[in-house]
């Protein structure tokens, strides 16, 4: 452990003082700043208040700053501002999205069939996603969904997603837009470690035949809270004797299959419809660096629009519009290719293996001490716990856990989170940088530790 103090990871400013420093930067003028003085002005005005995910006490959220070769790439994509949607904005840019993503199927070991298209973000490839399965379910249904949309459905009441109570909150953004309400969802219970119960998945299965329709399954491979892999192969085997589409969530936790001993518990992910997944989480790759995957490439057919102007019909060209909104694409491939030939594979997963690592010690480290309740066995790089320490009631525990989580925070040192579980208010840390260690881990525990002992002393 060390004792110097800490980087602070922003200024710890209130919002009214981040608003009243910042105002100055939207006085828009008649006459323009002079460049110097616009770099002093940013510099003093807004840095402060930036976050330093490159600090390893940032222990709460999934964000990263850029390698160098991840920034190389970013610097490419900044000065030449291409847009990717086709050939004839951007020759290398459409042909380098349309090359990576296959490679990328590749490397996740995905059928040969399979293709992928960058996304703004995890939330949007989402809904791509169950786009993609309505839109399969309604052609069984014998209509073309982008004509008629869930108007064509005789009762598109009941249309049923079925997703883990854990699922991250995009899939309820992709529902609503989608027009289907949040009566589609199907909310799926999860075992004691947080993946979603499959006994209990069989059996809702067998209650909503007949009643409702099943149009997709959901799996979250590395859930947000908790980090928890859902079973995606017996998810496969019910899909298949439902029709019902599959998709893997894995904008958190995708990458750790590059992990070889992380990898078995992916299995299946290869007979997945589709996989969300996010390379500006732990890879670090500039915002937005998101990928939707498809096991079959004609899938994208049903998202294709063409105009009179350009992704005409004829083009014979690389043409990833094709394959997703928006038509204004960024270059993301650039950093996101960069990265992975820049640093190389054995690198890569050596930096994706440390963060598990550093969360697995961790918890079988706390998992014996007296003053701590692990809410889970960690399948990834999250662990919540609450501290429970002798002399405090069941019922004060979670007030105690908010104030732990207040005062960790208000100190400016470190960032952990808090969130619940089972109705209990629950403390959680993440690692996503492979410069977060175990050490620094426990300093966090150490802290919490010494809020609770202030507090009891009061
Ligand atoms: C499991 C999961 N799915 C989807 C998302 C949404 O991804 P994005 O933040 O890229 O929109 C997140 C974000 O953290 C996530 O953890």
């Amino acid at each position: 452990m060390t004792n110097a103090t800490p980087t602070p990871l922003y200024s710890g400013a209130a919002p009214g003082q981040v608003a009243a420093d910042l105002a100055q930067l939207v006085d828009f003028q008649a006459r323009g700043v002079p460049m110097a003085e616009l770099q002093a002005m940013v510099s003093a005005c807004l840095l402060p208040h930036l976050m330093r995910y490159d600090q390893p006490q940032f222990q709460s959220m999934f964000n990263a700053f850029p390698p160098a070769e991840a920034r190389f790439g970013a610097q490419v994509m900044l000065d030449y501002n291409q847009g990717v949607t086709n050939w004839q904005v951007s020759p290398g840019g459409a042909t380098l999205e349309e090359l990576c993503g296959r490679a990328l199927c590749r490397l996740f070991g995905l059928a040969a069939e399979a293709d992928a298209t960058f996304m703004y973000s995890g939330t949007y490839a989402n809904q791509q996603a169950l786009y993609l399965a309505i839109h399969r379910y309604a052609e069984r249904q014998g209509f073309d969904l982008a004509q008629q949309g869930i108007a064509g459905f005789a009762a598109s009441e009941r249309l049923a997603v079925l997703i883990s109570a854990d699922a991250h909150f995009s899939l309820k953004h992709a529902i609503r837009m989608l027009g289907l309400g949040e009566q589609s969802l199907v909310l799926l219970p999860v075992d004691a470690n947080r993946r979603i119960d499959v006994d209990a998945l069989r059996a809702i299965v067998q209650e909503l035949r007949g009643a409702r329709d099943i149009v997709c399954m959901v799996a979250t491979a590395g859930t947000t809270i908790t980090g928890a892999v859902d079973p995606i192969a017996p998810m496969a085997d019910l899909c298949a004797d439902t029709g019902a589409w599959l998709h893997v969530d894995g904008a958190y936790g995708y990458a750790y299959k590059l992990v070889p001993a992380w990898a078995p518990l992916f299995h299946g992910d290869d007979r997945a419809d589709s996989i969300t997944w996010d390379p500006h989480k732990q890879l670090a790759a500039p915002i937005p660096n998101s990928l939707l995957f498809v096991r079959q490439r004609t899938d994208f057919a049903r998202m294709a629009l063409h105009s009179s102007y350009f992704n005409l019909p004829e083009a014979v060209e690389p043409n990833p519009g094709l394959k997703s909104p928006p038509s204004t694409r960024p270059m993301s491939v650039l950093p996101l290719v960069t990265i992975l030939r820049g640093q190389g594979l054995d690198w890569v997963v050596a930096d994706l293996r440390a963060p598990l690592l550093a969360i697995r010690s961790l918890a079988d480290d706390l998992k014996d001490q007296p003053d701590v309740e692990l809410c889970h066995r960690p399948d990834t790089g999250i662990l919540c716990f609450r501290l429970t320490p002798a002399g405090v009631r069941a019922n004060e525990l979670d007030a105690l856990q908010r104030h732990l989580y207040e005062q960790v925070l208000a100190s400016g040192e470190r960032s952990i989170s808090i969130t619940s579980l089972n109705e209990q208010t629950v403390l959680r840390l993440v690692v996503v940088s492979p410069h977060t260690t175990l050490a620094d881990l426990q300093e966090t525990i150490a802290a919490l530790r010494n809020v609770a002992l202030r507090k009891l002393m009061t």
